[in-house]
């Protein structure tokens, strides 16, 4: 299993905190934020990891992490020059991914979880990572998934304006050797990107052969990408951390 990092975008969203530095450059509290992904990644034993950068400030990013040394793993990096969607990640990760599996961790969502059981169980097809919400303004701003009973993924949408579900696609998605063919083969949604969630997309096509499996989770999580959720997650983190100094 290999990991990869998307790390790339303009974070217009941010501006103008990010002018001039990247989004998952930016502090959750006491941390830069990309270490989160990486931690989410290596927690689950993954050790080769590609970082998806923009162009403009990967050189901070390698001034950061380096090799991989500091975390005991080692990184990979490729630039994307333009946003064309979190599909394009496969096709540009495909001489690193070499026909291996792969569990990819978007830049800037923070987990506080350990995913080891579910990555390492992990056998083919795909898997996504399901938590339910409370509100539905932030469903509606997400990837929603429709589950029954038994977790079975019924349906996934992208940013739906009528959710058919609380439950949402958080940013860390396992796949096969297959979703570099398969990247290569989408085409873009109507908003011209190469969708994850949405129609067509990745996940949609491992769900359309019956192959799309939904592991639920209910511990934290926060997609920082908005000024709201980026101080919610440095809060989270400054209380979480008080607290572990305070036992
Ligand atoms: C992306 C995905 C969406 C997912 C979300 C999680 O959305 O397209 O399906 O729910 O990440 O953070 P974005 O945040 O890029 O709009």
């Amino acid at each position: 299993m290999k990991g990869i990092i998307l790390a790339g975008g303009r974070a217009t969203r941010l501006r103008p905190l990010t002018w001039v530095i990247s989004k998952q450059l930016l502090p959750i509290y006491n941390k830069p934020m990309i270490y989160y992904p990486i931690e989410t990644l290596t927690r689950a034993g993954i050790k080769d990891i590609l970082i998806i950068l923009a162009p403009e400030n990967a050189g901070l990013f390698l001034n950061l992490l380096g090799t991989g040394d500091q975390f005991g793993v080692h990184f990979s990096y490729v630039i994307q020059k333009e946003p064309k969607g979190l599909g394009e990640a496969f096709i540009l990760g495909e001489d690193f991914l070499d026909n291996d599996n792969v569990t990819m961790a978007l830049g800037d969502n923070i987990f506080d979880e350990d995913f080891s059981k579910q990555i390492n169980s992990f056998k083919s097809g795909g898997q996504i990572y399901v938590k339910k919400l409370d509100r539905i303004e932030e469903v509606r701003r997400l990837g929603v998934v429709e589950i029954d009973k038994n977790n079975k993924v019924l349906s996934i949408e992208e940013k739906p304006e009528h959710p058919k579900s609380m439950y949402v696609s958080t940013g860390l998605y396992t796949y096969d050797s297959r979703v570099v063919e398969i990247a290569k083969n989408l085409k873009p949604s109507a908003r011209g990107e190469l969708e994850i969630s949405g129609n067509p997309s990745i996940s949609n096509t491992f769900l359309e052969s019956g192959e799309l499996k939904a592991c639920v989770f209910d511990s934290y999580w926060q997609d920082a990408g908005t000024f709201d959720s980026l101080l919610e997650a440095g809060n989270h983190m400054a209380e979480k951390e008080k607290l572990a100094k305070k036992i």
